[in-house]
Protein backbone atom coordinates (compact mmCIF):
# COMPACT_ATOMS: atom_id res chain seq x y z
CA UNK A 1 0.00 0.00 0.00
CA UNK A 2 1.08 3.70 -0.78
CA UNK A 3 0.84 6.85 1.01
CA UNK A 4 0.77 9.70 -1.99
CA UNK A 5 -1.75 12.07 -0.62
CA UNK A 6 0.80 15.17 -0.53
CA UNK A 7 -1.38 16.55 2.57
CA UNK A 8 -0.71 13.20 4.64
CA UNK A 9 2.90 13.09 3.56
CA UNK A 10 3.25 16.65 4.97
CA UNK A 11 1.08 15.87 8.23
CA UNK A 12 3.31 12.26 8.99
CA UNK A 13 6.41 14.48 8.42
CA UNK A 14 4.76 16.99 11.30
CA UNK A 15 4.45 14.78 13.60
CA UNK A 16 7.89 13.63 13.36
CA UNK A 17 7.71 10.04 11.57
CA UNK A 18 9.41 8.87 9.07
CA UNK A 19 8.20 7.12 5.88
CA UNK A 20 10.09 4.52 3.80
CA UNK A 21 8.04 3.89 0.98
CA UNK A 22 7.63 0.54 -0.96
CA UNK A 23 9.85 -1.49 1.72
CA UNK A 24 10.56 -5.08 1.24
CA UNK A 25 9.16 -6.76 4.02
CA UNK A 26 11.45 -9.72 3.11
CA UNK A 27 14.64 -7.26 4.18
CA UNK A 28 12.55 -6.99 7.94
CA UNK A 29 11.95 -10.76 8.59
CA UNK A 30 14.44 -13.25 9.65
CA UNK A 31 12.55 -15.71 7.29
CA UNK A 32 13.17 -13.56 4.46
CA UNK A 33 9.54 -13.41 3.04
CA UNK A 34 7.16 -10.88 3.02
CA UNK A 35 5.77 -8.27 0.46
CA UNK A 36 5.74 -4.40 -0.13
CA UNK A 37 4.64 -1.98 1.24
CA UNK A 38 4.91 1.85 2.94
CA UNK A 39 7.28 1.86 6.26
CA UNK A 40 6.15 4.42 8.73
CA UNK A 41 9.18 4.45 11.52
CA UNK A 42 7.89 5.96 14.98
CA UNK A 43 10.78 8.00 17.31
CA UNK A 44 8.22 9.35 19.40
CA UNK A 45 5.94 7.51 21.68
CA UNK A 46 3.40 10.73 21.98
CA UNK A 47 2.81 10.82 18.46
CA UNK A 48 1.22 7.42 18.20
CA UNK A 49 -2.90 8.22 19.26
CA UNK A 50 -2.05 11.23 16.67
CA UNK A 51 -0.53 9.25 13.89
CA UNK A 52 -3.23 6.25 14.11
CA UNK A 53 -6.01 8.94 13.82
CA UNK A 54 -4.78 9.94 10.90
CA UNK A 55 -4.34 6.81 9.35
CA UNK A 56 -7.99 5.80 10.22
CA UNK A 57 -9.36 9.46 9.27
CA UNK A 58 -7.30 8.18 5.56
CA UNK A 59 -8.59 4.77 5.70
CA UNK A 60 -5.19 3.46 5.74
CA UNK A 61 -4.84 -0.02 7.29
CA UNK A 62 -1.82 -0.78 9.80
CA UNK A 63 0.11 -3.52 10.77
CA UNK A 64 2.61 -3.09 14.08
CA UNK A 65 6.02 -4.99 13.21
CA UNK A 66 8.59 -5.77 15.85
CA UNK A 67 11.99 -7.37 15.04
CA UNK A 68 10.17 -9.46 12.59
CA UNK A 69 11.45 -12.52 13.97
CA UNK A 70 8.75 -14.71 14.40
CA UNK A 71 6.45 -13.42 11.50
CA UNK A 72 5.46 -14.68 8.18
CA UNK A 73 4.07 -12.76 5.92
CA UNK A 74 2.80 -12.98 2.36
CA UNK A 75 3.83 -11.99 -1.26
CA UNK A 76 3.28 -9.43 -3.29
CA UNK A 77 2.21 -5.88 -3.09
CA UNK A 78 0.36 -5.57 0.65
CA UNK A 79 -2.81 -4.27 1.61
CA UNK A 80 -1.78 -2.16 4.36
CA UNK A 81 0.91 -0.27 5.78
CA UNK A 82 3.32 -1.38 8.57
CA UNK A 83 4.60 1.11 12.25
CA UNK A 84 7.38 0.37 13.64
CA UNK A 85 9.44 2.01 16.99
CA UNK A 86 12.53 3.26 16.79
CA UNK A 87 14.45 2.89 19.64
CA UNK A 88 16.06 5.61 21.81
CA UNK A 89 19.52 5.88 22.61
CA UNK A 90 19.87 4.49 25.45
CA UNK A 91 17.64 1.84 25.38
CA UNK A 92 17.92 0.26 28.72
CA UNK A 93 18.43 2.27 31.79
CA UNK A 94 18.93 0.63 35.24
CA UNK A 95 17.41 1.63 38.34
CA UNK A 96 18.34 -0.89 41.13
CA UNK A 97 16.67 -4.06 40.63
CA UNK A 98 14.81 -2.50 37.37
CA UNK A 99 15.36 -2.46 34.11
CA UNK A 100 12.90 0.57 31.75
CA UNK A 101 13.58 -0.75 28.28
CA UNK A 102 12.18 0.59 25.52
CA UNK A 103 10.05 -2.01 23.11
CA UNK A 104 12.21 -1.74 19.80
CA UNK A 105 15.47 -2.99 22.62
CA UNK A 106 16.76 -5.38 20.94
CA UNK A 107 16.09 -8.57 23.71
CA UNK A 108 19.48 -10.31 23.52
CA UNK A 109 21.23 -6.82 23.97
CA UNK A 110 18.93 -5.94 26.74
CA UNK A 111 20.07 -9.68 28.58
CA UNK A 112 23.62 -9.03 27.96
CA UNK A 113 23.33 -5.57 29.50
CA UNK A 114 21.07 -6.49 32.57
CA UNK A 115 23.96 -9.35 33.18
CA UNK A 116 27.22 -6.96 32.81
CA UNK A 117 25.24 -4.90 35.91
CA UNK A 118 24.94 -8.13 37.51
CA UNK A 119 21.11 -8.50 37.11
CA UNK A 120 19.59 -12.04 35.91
CA UNK A 121 16.98 -14.44 35.42
CA UNK A 122 17.05 -14.14 31.76
CA UNK A 123 20.18 -15.91 30.81
CA UNK A 124 17.46 -18.56 28.55
CA UNK A 125 16.46 -15.93 26.69
CA UNK A 126 20.05 -14.98 25.11
CA UNK A 127 19.12 -16.46 21.91
CA UNK A 128 16.01 -15.72 21.13
CA UNK A 129 16.13 -13.13 18.34
CA UNK A 130 13.86 -9.99 18.22
CA UNK A 131 12.87 -7.21 20.18
CA UNK A 132 11.53 -6.69 23.77
CA UNK A 133 8.01 -5.46 22.97
CA UNK A 134 7.62 -8.35 20.23
CA UNK A 135 9.39 -10.75 23.50
CA UNK A 136 6.85 -9.68 25.57
CA UNK A 137 3.41 -9.35 23.40
CA UNK A 138 4.14 -13.43 23.14
CA UNK A 139 5.29 -13.84 26.35
CA UNK A 140 8.72 -15.01 24.83
CA UNK A 141 10.22 -17.97 26.85
CA UNK A 142 12.55 -20.80 26.96
CA UNK A 143 15.08 -22.99 29.23
CA UNK A 144 11.88 -23.22 31.78
CA UNK A 145 11.64 -19.30 31.95
CA UNK A 146 9.52 -16.78 30.67
CA UNK A 147 9.59 -13.68 30.22
CA UNK A 148 6.46 -12.59 31.78
CA UNK A 149 7.62 -13.53 35.02
CA UNK A 150 10.09 -10.02 35.41
CA UNK A 151 7.10 -7.73 33.91
CA UNK A 152 6.74 -5.16 37.00
CA UNK A 153 4.84 -2.67 34.62
CA UNK A 154 4.27 -1.92 30.53
CA UNK A 155 3.52 1.10 28.95
CA UNK A 156 1.27 0.23 25.55
CA UNK A 157 -1.20 2.00 23.11
CA UNK A 158 -4.56 0.55 23.40
CA UNK A 159 -6.23 0.76 20.50
CA UNK A 160 -9.30 0.33 22.18
CA UNK A 161 -9.43 3.32 24.06
CA UNK A 162 -6.74 5.00 21.40
CA UNK A 163 -4.20 6.44 24.13
CA UNK A 164 -0.78 5.48 26.42
CA UNK A 165 -2.10 3.51 29.06
CA UNK A 166 0.21 1.43 31.43
CA UNK A 167 -0.39 -1.62 33.11
CA UNK A 168 1.12 -2.95 36.53
CA UNK A 169 2.34 -6.71 35.95
CA UNK A 170 -0.70 -8.09 37.78
CA UNK A 171 -3.20 -7.14 35.38
CA UNK A 172 -1.64 -8.66 32.22
CA UNK A 173 -2.07 -12.25 32.10
CA UNK A 174 1.06 -14.26 30.95
CA UNK A 175 0.46 -17.66 29.53
CA UNK A 176 2.80 -20.34 27.26
CA UNK A 177 3.42 -18.40 24.22
CA UNK A 178 0.14 -15.84 24.67
CA UNK A 179 -1.04 -12.78 27.33
CA UNK A 180 -3.88 -10.84 27.56
CA UNK A 181 -2.91 -8.00 25.50
CA UNK A 182 -5.27 -7.19 22.60
CA UNK A 183 -3.99 -8.13 18.89
CA UNK A 184 -4.03 -4.20 17.89
CA UNK A 185 -2.22 -3.45 21.27
CA UNK A 186 1.21 -1.60 20.78
CA UNK A 187 4.25 -2.07 23.28
CA UNK A 188 5.74 0.82 24.20
CA UNK A 189 8.07 0.12 27.10
CA UNK A 190 8.83 -1.97 29.97
CA UNK A 191 10.07 -2.32 33.60
CA UNK A 192 11.61 -5.29 34.73
CA UNK A 193 12.32 -6.55 37.66
CA UNK A 194 15.20 -8.83 38.02
CA UNK A 195 17.09 -10.44 40.62
CA UNK A 196 20.62 -9.32 41.89
CA UNK A 197 23.40 -11.90 40.29
CA UNK A 198 27.06 -12.28 39.81
CA UNK A 199 27.74 -11.35 35.93
CA UNK A 200 30.10 -14.62 36.33
CA UNK A 201 27.01 -16.77 37.68
CA UNK A 202 24.82 -15.04 34.85
CA UNK A 203 27.22 -15.73 31.78
CA UNK A 204 27.63 -19.37 32.87
CA UNK A 205 24.15 -19.76 32.49
CA UNK A 206 24.20 -18.10 29.27
CA UNK A 207 26.81 -20.34 27.95
CA UNK A 208 24.64 -23.32 28.69
CA UNK A 209 21.48 -22.10 27.11
CA UNK A 210 23.81 -21.14 23.91
CA UNK A 211 25.44 -24.71 23.87
CA UNK A 212 21.81 -26.11 24.00
CA UNK A 213 20.30 -23.81 21.44
CA UNK A 214 23.39 -24.52 18.83
CA UNK A 215 23.70 -27.71 19.13
CA UNK A 216 19.50 -28.73 18.77
CA UNK A 217 18.32 -25.44 16.28
CA UNK A 218 19.40 -24.61 12.85
CA UNK A 219 20.90 -20.77 13.82
CA UNK A 220 22.92 -19.93 10.94
CA UNK A 221 19.37 -20.17 8.33
CA UNK A 222 16.80 -18.23 7.81
CA UNK A 223 13.72 -19.15 10.27
CA UNK A 224 11.25 -17.91 12.56
CA UNK A 225 12.03 -20.07 15.27
CA UNK A 226 9.65 -22.57 16.44
CA UNK A 227 6.25 -22.60 13.55
CA UNK A 228 4.03 -24.33 16.16
CA UNK A 229 2.98 -23.97 20.25
CA UNK A 230 4.30 -27.48 21.78
CA UNK A 231 0.25 -29.03 22.33
CA UNK A 232 0.17 -29.53 26.22
CA UNK A 233 2.25 -32.59 27.17
CA UNK A 234 3.81 -33.49 24.01
CA UNK A 235 6.80 -31.73 21.95
CA UNK A 236 6.03 -30.55 18.28
CA UNK A 237 9.26 -30.93 17.27
CA UNK A 238 9.63 -34.73 18.66
CA UNK A 239 6.05 -35.19 16.54
CA UNK A 240 7.07 -34.02 13.20
CA UNK A 241 10.38 -35.78 13.34
CA UNK A 242 9.02 -39.02 14.30
CA UNK A 243 6.92 -38.78 11.41
CA UNK A 244 10.13 -38.58 8.99
CA UNK A 245 9.25 -35.03 7.86
CA UNK A 246 12.91 -32.83 8.37
CA UNK A 247 13.90 -32.26 5.09
CA UNK A 248 10.02 -31.96 3.69
CA UNK A 249 10.01 -29.36 1.44
CA UNK A 250 7.72 -26.97 -0.75
CA UNK A 251 9.75 -24.76 -3.14
CA UNK A 252 12.95 -23.37 -0.61
CA UNK A 253 10.72 -23.71 2.50
CA UNK A 254 12.23 -26.57 4.10
CA UNK A 255 11.46 -28.81 7.57
CA UNK A 256 14.95 -28.24 9.23
CA UNK A 257 17.18 -31.16 9.26
CA UNK A 258 18.57 -30.30 12.67
CA UNK A 259 14.84 -29.20 14.70
CA UNK A 260 12.04 -30.55 13.39
CA UNK A 261 9.31 -27.72 14.28
CA UNK A 262 12.05 -24.90 12.55
CA UNK A 263 11.05 -24.33 8.61
CA UNK A 264 13.88 -22.70 7.21
CA UNK A 265 14.11 -20.94 3.51
CA UNK A 266 17.11 -22.04 2.01
CA UNK A 267 16.70 -19.65 -1.01
CA UNK A 268 14.08 -17.76 -2.46
CA UNK A 269 10.97 -19.23 -0.40
CA UNK A 270 7.49 -17.69 -0.80
CA UNK A 271 4.52 -16.88 1.76
CA UNK A 272 2.83 -18.86 -0.48
CA UNK A 273 5.71 -22.04 -0.29
CA UNK A 274 5.99 -21.68 3.85
CA UNK A 275 2.10 -21.54 4.42
CA UNK A 276 1.97 -24.83 2.03
CA UNK A 277 4.42 -26.34 4.40
CA UNK A 278 2.73 -25.59 7.18
CA UNK A 279 -0.56 -26.85 6.28
CA UNK A 280 1.38 -29.98 5.05
CA UNK A 281 2.59 -31.25 7.82
CA UNK A 282 -0.17 -29.83 10.83
CA UNK A 283 -2.40 -32.50 8.48
CA UNK A 284 0.19 -34.95 8.66
CA UNK A 285 0.65 -34.73 12.36
CA UNK A 286 -3.32 -34.58 12.69
CA UNK A 287 -3.55 -37.91 10.66
CA UNK A 288 -0.44 -39.27 12.61
CA UNK A 289 -0.91 -38.22 16.15
CA UNK A 290 -4.75 -36.64 16.22
CA UNK A 291 -3.20 -33.49 17.24
CA UNK A 292 -4.22 -30.12 15.67
CA UNK A 293 -1.22 -28.19 16.12
CA UNK A 294 -1.36 -24.39 16.53
CA UNK A 295 0.57 -21.54 14.82
CA UNK A 296 3.16 -20.46 16.88
CA UNK A 297 4.61 -17.99 14.12
CA UNK A 298 2.39 -15.04 13.85
CA UNK A 299 0.89 -14.87 9.77
CA UNK A 300 0.25 -11.49 8.31
CA UNK A 301 -2.00 -12.55 5.45
CA UNK A 302 -5.02 -11.18 3.66
N1 LIG B 1 13.04 -33.23 19.38
C1 LIG B 1 13.18 -34.24 18.45
N2 LIG B 1 13.41 -33.89 17.15
C2 LIG B 1 13.47 -32.61 16.74
C3 LIG B 1 13.33 -31.57 17.69
C4 LIG B 1 13.11 -31.91 19.01
O1 LIG B 1 13.11 -35.40 18.79
O2 LIG B 1 13.68 -32.38 15.54
C5 LIG B 1 12.84 -33.60 20.79
C6 LIG B 1 14.06 -33.19 21.62
O3 LIG B 1 15.04 -34.19 21.60
C7 LIG B 1 13.45 -32.98 22.99
C8 LIG B 1 12.03 -32.50 22.68
O4 LIG B 1 11.77 -32.86 21.33
O5 LIG B 1 13.37 -34.19 23.69
C9 LIG B 1 11.89 -31.00 22.87
O6 LIG B 1 12.78 -30.31 22.01
P1 LIG B 1 13.55 -28.96 22.42
O7 LIG B 1 14.24 -29.15 23.72
O8 LIG B 1 14.34 -28.52 21.26
O9 LIG B 1 12.42 -27.94 22.73
P2 LIG B 1 11.11 -27.59 21.94
O10 LIG B 1 9.97 -27.96 22.81
O11 LIG B 1 11.11 -28.11 20.54
C10 LIG B 1 10.88 -25.21 23.03
C11 LIG B 1 10.48 -23.88 22.48
C12 LIG B 1 11.68 -23.19 21.86
C13 LIG B 1 12.77 -23.04 22.88
C14 LIG B 1 13.15 -24.46 23.39
C15 LIG B 1 14.17 -24.41 24.51
C16 LIG B 1 8.18 -23.97 21.73
C17 LIG B 1 7.26 -24.11 20.57
N3 LIG B 1 9.46 -24.06 21.47
O12 LIG B 1 11.24 -26.00 21.88
O13 LIG B 1 11.25 -21.90 21.45
O14 LIG B 1 13.91 -22.43 22.32
O15 LIG B 1 11.96 -25.08 23.93
O16 LIG B 1 13.57 -24.05 25.70
O17 LIG B 1 7.71 -23.72 22.85
C18 LIG B 1 10.35 -20.57 19.69
O18 LIG B 1 9.50 -20.22 20.49
O19 LIG B 1 10.38 -20.13 18.51
C19 LIG B 1 11.34 -21.55 20.11
C20 LIG B 1 12.25 -22.02 19.31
Amino acid sequence: MRINDRKLLTQLAELGVELRPATKLSEWTSLGIGGTTDLLRISNHESIPGLLQLLDENQIPHKFLGGGSNLLVEDGELPWVVLQLVPPQPDVVLEGHLAHVDAAGDLGRTVTFCAKHDLGGMEGLIGVPGTVGGALRMNAGAYGMQIGTYVREVKLYRAATRQIETLRGHQISFEYRHTSFAPDDMMLAVILELPSKPYNEILKGIRICNEKRRSSQPLGQKSAGCIFKNPPGASAGRMIDELGLKGLSVGDARVSDRHANFFVNTGHASAKDMLALIADVRERVQKGYGVGLENEVVVWNA
